[in-house]
């Protein structure tokens, strides 16, 4: 089934449902296993089974060698973000602000935060105006300017590694936009104005048609896939969830909006080029408007954004608040470290024929 949802009455387009897949995800491990016995309990939960599903997480944390690639954590994070966000529909009961929840998130939360700034250090010295550090942020991104994946699937990716490719990307951008929109009570003035005029273009501009989560979901059901958030949570793997997850660390902690600021700078200043390669990726291998106008919008909005988000969303705040600026450099070092390993990890798998996504199972 790929055609979910309703008929819009003005344009006759068929618009997703605010519901989930309905499925529920499958434990990836203790952690994971406990905290969906929790949502998905029908009665009373009792306090012994929170407590030993903070214990759990303790226990993993410590044990988690690499808390990127943790199956187990990644879906664990994923899964309480979820609460905040939706559609979850395998949630049972009022969990979103249960106090030991949110303290199991935290947990998470901290530890990756630590794994993050491990992994992606900001260029020094640091700039010290709005200006300077506009400039920065474009030579950080013009160094990925000629993205590895989107040239190779230009060329080389067959309708499978695209399927495979699209699986991936459904997890994020069925929910567009969404984890970044947790910053704007958070920022003032200029970036603010900045932030709310990006956001206003991925949501649509007041035309639930153009809203990019749809226009996606078109793709998506162009291509013959489900169209539901969460669908392929199962085939994904944890990197995958990292690359959400860390949008929504950053967006759901004031503290790091700086950080929110520079994901999104750097997401949306690298974003037209390989959209372009995607687009031809699809038409090559015979899909229509249909697929291809999600890749196209975004050659044309991208282009737009990256002035805005470079100038007035980061350099804005830099001026505004000039503390900010080592973590607005933080996020746009972790939005391009993340995006690096989950692009090298899917062409690796796909220059050796083999699938970038977890086998889960289910027949796709
Ligand atoms: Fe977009
Ligand atoms: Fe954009």
């Amino acid at each position: 089934m790929t055609q979910t949802g309703a008929i819009d009455e003005q344009d006759g387009r068929v618009l997703s449902p605010p519901t989930g897949s309905g499925l529920t995800p499958s434990p990836r491990g203790e952690v994971s296993s406990l905290l969906l016995t929790v949502l998905t309990a029908e009665g009373d939960v009792s306090a012994e089974a929170l407590l030993e599903l903070d214990a759990a997480t303790r226990r993993g944390l410590t044990a988690s060698e690499d808390l990127l690639r943790d199956e187990d954590l990644q879906l664990s994070l994923h899964l309480l973000y979820l609460l905040h966000s939706g559609p979850a529909d395998f949630v049972r009961g009022e969990w979103e602000w249960n106090p030991l929840l949110i303290g199991v998130r935290g947990r998470i939360e901290k530890s990756f935060e630590t794994a993050l700034r491990a992994l992606a250090p900001f260029p020094e010295p640091l700039p010290n105006t709005g200006a300077e550090l506009a400039q920065t942020l474009f030579s950080m991104t013009s160094e990925v300017a000629q993205p590895e994946l989107a040239t190779w699937a230009a060329k080389h990716a067959s309708v499978d590694q695209l399927r495979e490719f699209l699986i991936h990307k459904s997890i994020y951008t069925l929910r567009e936009a969404d984890p970044h929109s947790w910053a704007i009570p958070r920022l003032r003035g200029r970036a603010k104005a900045a932030l709310v005029e990006i956001q206003a273009d991925e949501y649509g501009g007041g035309r639930p048609e153009r809203v990019h989560a749809e226009i996606f979901a078109q793709a998506l059901r162009g291509f013959g896939l489900d169209d539901r958030p969460d669908h392929y949570l199962d085939d994904v793997p944890a990197v995958t969830l990292a690359s959400v997850n860390a949008m929504n660390l950053f967006g759901l902690n004031r503290r790091l909006r700086g950080a929110a600021i520079g994901h999104l700078a750097a997401f949306e200043m690298t974003s037209s080029i390989p959209n372009g390669l995607f687009s031809r990726a699809f038409s090559r291998n015979g899909f229509d408007r249909d697929v291809t106008w999600y890749f196209d919008e975004h050659v044309e909005a991208d282009a737009v954004h990256e002035q805005i988000a470079a100038h007035d969303l980061a350099g804005g705040a830099a001026n505004d608040e000039p503390g900010l600026i080592p973590d607005i450099l933080f996020g746009a070092a972790a939005c391009l470290r993340l995006d690096d390993i989950t692009g090298s990890r899917m062409l690796a798998a796909w220059s050796t024929g083999a699938s970038s996504l977890r086998a889960s199972g289910r027949s796709l």
